[in-house]
């Protein structure tokens, strides 16, 4: 543990890249409703949906409750994945879980139409890819076995998670913030246990990867989303240095958290751009090649509007 503590201090002093912090794309103080703020993750909300409804059923929200969508199309590239029976069962009870939220959400506020929704193996390669900084060999794929569709999982509930405990605070309703207690705590269960997964195997290697090992990979994911947000670190990995560990005194991480131990909180901003996976809430891609759905993000999407990206996308949303 000790020695494999070390090399991820060197990595992480390496690649993390704390910057931007205190500029106004870091605060989550934008003017919007608190009906805006749920919508907003909605888009979240549909994604873990459909990416755990398929991998353990093989098939999609679709075939649960199709009203839910709300004429949005259905996303491409989820498919059955090829998880051992635990796993299998954990997974299928979270995509439920999903059903319910979307509900939730859609029973109070009346919804939006679900985006569309990037679940190709091309696409979780792609990340993946980029966070380690080589091309994976083979293609990295998230549905061939329950290690590579954990690590995929670790990606999305995640920051779904730390987007509820920004928002929490600007919500002015008791309804919905009695909602939004509600989905953090089922959220960051579902992200404590999708890390615990991976904290058994942290010391197995990932096949795609050559030698990189499960805790590594973890942190090169938290890596690429702290560069994404750009607003310091926020996301952490499943071994740490010590100044990152609780009260200074462990290297194991197994829930990342500040260094009062409490959840880190996410603006839309910045998880429109780790989602997008271009850095820049006005540019769609990654997760959402057509922008995610909703006023807030919209207001971002037309603000800076590519020709490019409008033509291509317009049509569907
Ligand atoms: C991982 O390897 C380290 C160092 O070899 C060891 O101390 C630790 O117990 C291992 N962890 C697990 C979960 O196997
Ligand atoms: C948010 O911005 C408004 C308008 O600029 C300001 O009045 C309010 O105090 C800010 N709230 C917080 C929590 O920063
Ligand atoms: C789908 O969800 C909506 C909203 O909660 C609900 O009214 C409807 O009964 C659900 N349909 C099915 C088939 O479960
Ligand atoms: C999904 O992502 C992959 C990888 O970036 C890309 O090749 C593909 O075109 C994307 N699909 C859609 C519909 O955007
Ligand atoms: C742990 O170290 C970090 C960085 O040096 C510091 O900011 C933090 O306050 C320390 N935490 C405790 C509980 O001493």
């Amino acid at each position: 543990m000790f020695k494999l503590c070390l090399v991820l201090i060197l990595l992480i002093a390496i690649d993390a890249n704390p910057v931007q912090s205190g500029s106004l794309s870091c605060s989550g103080n934008i003017s919007a409703s608190d009906v805006d703020r749920v919508h907003f993750a909605l888009n979240l909300e549909f994604t873990e949906a459909e990416f755990f409804l398929k991998g353990a059923t093989g098939k999609g929200l679709d075939a649960f409750n199709a009203t839910l969508a709300k004429g949005g199309p259905p996303p491409v590239g989820a498919k059955k994945a090829n998880l051992d029976p635990i796993t299998k069962r954990i997974i299928e009870e979270f995509g439920y879980q999903e059903i319910g939220h979307l509900r939730a959400i859609t029973d109070m506020t009346g919804g939006i139409p679900r985006p569309l929704i990037n679940l190709t193996r091309e696409n979780f390669a792609v990340f993946m890819d980029r966070a380690v900084g080589r091309r994976s060999n083979p293609r990295f794929d998230p549905y061939a076995n329950s290690l590579n569709y954990l690590l995929a999982s670790y990606y999305i509930p995640y920051v779904g998670h730390t987007g509820y405990v920004g928002a929490i605070p600007y919500l002015v309703y008791f309804n919905i913030k009695r909602l939004v207690a509600g989905l953090l705590g089922v959220e960051s269960g579902q992200d404590a246990v999708i890390r615990t997964l991976l904290y058994e195997r942290q010391n197995e290697t990932v096949e795609e990867y050559g030698g990189v090992t499960v805790a590594e990979l973890t942190n090169e994911i938290s890596n690429l989303r702290n560069e994404l947000g750009m607003c310091g670190i926020k996301d952490e990995g499943l071994c740490v240095p010590l100044w990152l560990g609780a009260e200074n005194r462990t290297t194991s991480n197994i829930l990342s958290a500040d260094p009062y131990s409490l959840s880190y909180d996410r603006t839309a901003q910045e998880i429109l751009r780790i989602m997008y996976g271009t850095g820049d809430e006005h540019r769609p891609g990654g997760f959402w090649p057509c922008g995610a759905n909703g006023r807030i993000a919209r207001m971002f999407l037309d603000e800076g509007c590519y020709d490019r990206d409008c033509i291509v996308c317009s049509d569907d949303n």
